[in-house]
């Protein structure tokens, strides 16, 4: 079985995911980690990276680099990678063959439209511009207006290709996660699954 949670920078989708994953004993699949490693290894050919998932940590041909892809700087490469559509193929194929077998939480930008449409259950997660900036701005440690303007930029260009970043793919559940605490957005999906 499959869970696509799909939607914009800040919204709230890992914590999220991470959470309806260990509430289902479902495994998580972070699409989004693998689009960064991509942005990290940059210019390497994104086909002769080993990008596997330990747990909480991501590995990028045997390193750990679940710190290194998260800076500001691989954030913005990484929306410039993801809009290639050789990397975009690359990616969308390991990650169909990873969700092949077994019980997965999946999130990302395109998981509901490109790369598993025919996903059980598919959520669209949101929350309104300052809140996503804030969000994030606690995260980075960053001035939430500078993060916002930054927000609203890699929103514009993680769209296309299939993408839901700013509206919900065709059968996808529309959550708003603004003023909802991480325990209600993680029980509404499971009480979904379990539907
Ligand atoms: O969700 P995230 O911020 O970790 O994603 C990093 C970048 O990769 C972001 O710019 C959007 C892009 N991305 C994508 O295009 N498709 C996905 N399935 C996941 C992420």
């Amino acid at each position: 079985m499959l869970v696509a949670i799909d939607g914009p920078a800040g919204a709230g989708k890992s914590t999220v995911a991470r959470a309806v994953a260990r509430a289902l004993g479902f495994t998580y699949l972070d699409t989004g980690a693998m689009y960064r490693c991509a942005a990290l290894a940059w210019p390497r050919d994104v086909a002769t990276l080993d990008i596997a998932f330990d747990g909480d940590r991501v590995l990028c041909d045997g390193e750990d680099v679940s710190d290194a892809i998260r800076t500001r700087e691989v954030s913005e490469k990484a929306s410039e990678v993801a809009a290639r559509p050789d990397v975009r193929e690359a990616l969308v194929a390991r990650q169909r063959a990873l969700i092949a077998g077994g019980d997965w939480v999946a999130e990302g930008r395109d998981i509901a439209t490109v790369v598993a449409p025919d996903a059980e259950v598919k959520v669209f997660l949101t929350a309104s511009p300052q809140e996503r900036a804030r969000r994030r701005a606690a995260e980075l440690g960053a001035d939430a207006h500078v993060v916002a303007q930054e927000l609203a930029m890699r929103d514009q260009r993680d769209t296309g290709h299939g993408r839901s970043t700013l509206e919900p793919a065709p059968g996808a559940e529309l959550l708003d996660t603004t003023g909802l605490s991480i325990d209600e957005v993680v029980q509404r999906i499971v009480e979904r699954v379990r539907q």
